[in-house]
């Protein structure tokens, strides 16, 4: 069986995006199975930049399928700017774009609600949303009053469904101060063109991937969003609505969980986090703000400066276990070797541990790593092709970290173009 998931093993924006398509050169199918254009997922190949919210990342190459599951929450009008963006580089062509129809879609109602509902909090209330729709569609789902893709090509149903769904959320938009409730009439005109746009695009998903399993294709799981952002494992309520850990992969897209044959997390060289909720290991003042100067760390979906910190390997330790990691990727080793001074948290204090305390009472305790600092650090890494090209105090980090953790270091990102990485595992 040649599958494997990649998911991200922090909070979010890892760099799966790249990993994706940089092991998307080997898959036959790409398929997301999470979360909907909450997620910002960067490409860069020779100094083209795509950035995918909804597609997959493997949609840049010839030929790979690019799926997106049932468990997945998708805005038609934002899948075909994206899929025109994508396609005006002259990829991903319609047949290789496949859509469930058990994907629920996220309605103007729901992006309407996620913004004044956030605007309406205060405080430690607020999330820290991505705005886009995601917590209020999922909520629908839940509440079995959700609208699927299969819903589209049924205007009687549809109908029932949206007069049922403008009965549970208008006095809330009214409330929140919404000029007017759901506009039923508007968004069955609207409906009748995102069903006559994906009528080629949508399958049984769960099968089209069964089958290419039975058939020994390779197929990629890519995740959204990471780990401690999972609804169930996440800083909850600080989390996103869906489960993001690779327990999400089989439910999301309606395979069996035997059909997944290992899991790579994707972690940054230090953390990042953005939107609210704990991050221990978070960098104070100037040392925050030099790694996110040296990252380029803003959101690739929001805009919003990301905030920074230090590697926090308790929590890569938690993201290993829930995931079952077989492997992990470290990027952004070239972003670390442009600071004057690296730290890193190998564990918090009293012993307090993320699965049973949480996060919010984590107190790290830091070391400061010998051998970083050095300017030609930097041009050293963003040089190297093969682990042996990769300076001593870089190395010893990553023993640190396979050590810490207990899973193999599979990849290595050393730049954001997909040439700068160092393979160390065979995917398949
Ligand atoms: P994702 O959400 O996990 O796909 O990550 P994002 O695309 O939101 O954010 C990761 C950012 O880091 C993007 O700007 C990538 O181009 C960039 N990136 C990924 N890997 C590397 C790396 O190894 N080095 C550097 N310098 N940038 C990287
Ligand atoms: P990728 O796939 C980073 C965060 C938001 C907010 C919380 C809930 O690019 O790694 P939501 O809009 O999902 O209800 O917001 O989750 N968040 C992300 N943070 N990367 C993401 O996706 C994220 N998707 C959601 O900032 O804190
Ligand atoms: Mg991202």
């Amino acid at each position: 069986m040649k599958t494997l998931g990649v998911v991200g093993a922090q909070w979010g924006d890892e760099g799966k995006g790249k990993v994706v398509d940089v092991l998307a050169a080997q898959a036959d199918v790409v398929a997301r199975y999470s979360g909907g254009n909450n997620a910002g997922h960067t490409l860069v190949m020779d100094g083209k930049k795509i950035i995918t919210h909804l597609v997959p990342s493997g949609c840049a190459y010839k030929g790979t399928a690019c799926v997106l599951g049932a468990g997945m929450v998708i805005d038609v009008d934002v899948l075909q700017d994206e899929v025109a963006g994508i396609q005006g580089h002259g990829l991903l062509r319609d047949d290789e774009l496949k859509v469930s129809l058990d994907a629920h879609l996220i309605m103007p109602y729901h992006r309407e609600l996620d913004g004044l509902r956030e605007d309406s909090r205060i405080g430690a209330a607020k999330i820290g949303t991505t705005r886009r729709g995601i917590g209020p569609c999922y909520e629908a789902k839940a509440a079995r009053r959700g609208i699927k893709v299969r819903d589209l090509f049924d205007p009687n149903t549809l109908r029932v469904r949206l007069e049922g769904n403008a009965a549970a959320v208008d006095a809330e938009l009214l409330h929140l101060g919404a000029s007017r409730g759901v506009d039923v009439d508007a968004l069955l005109k609207s409906a009748s063109g995102w069903a006559r746009w994906l009528e080629p695009l949508v399958c049984d998903v769960g099968a089209v991937i069964d089958d290419a399993i039975t058939d020994g294709k390779r197929v990629l799981f890519e995740g959204a969003q990471g780990a401690l952002l999972d609804v169930d494992h996440g800083t909850y309520p600080y989390v996103t609505s869906t489960t993001t850990t690779a327990g999400g992969i089989s439910a999301g897209l309606g395979i069996g969980p035997t059909k997944i044959r290992s899991v790579w997390g994707i972690t940054k060289a230090y953390t990042t986090r953005v939107g609210a909720g704990p991050f221990p290991t978070r960098a104070e003042g100037e040392a925050e703000e030099q790694i996110r100067a040296a990252g380029g760390e803003f959101g690739a979906t929001t805009g919003r400066p990301r905030d920074c910190g230090w590697l926090d390997l308790p929590a890569l330790r938690f993201a290993a276990r829930v995931n079952g990691l077989t492997g992990l990727c470290v990027t952004k080793l070239d972003v670390l070797a442009m600071l004057p001074e690296v730290m890193v948290c190998r564990a918090y204090r009293d012993g307090v541990t993320p699965g049973r305390d949480g996060f919010s009472r984590a107190q790290p305790i830091y070391e400061t790593l010998s051998g970083w600092g050095d300017p030609a650090l930097q041009s050293l890494l963003r040089a190297a092709r093969s682990l042996s090209e990769i300076p001593t105090a870089v190395r010893e980090y990553l023993d640190l970290i396979e050590q810490e953790v207990g899973v193999p270091v599979t990849l290595l990102g050393v730049g954001p173009d997909r040439t700068e990485t160092i393979s160390l595992a065979d995917p398949f």
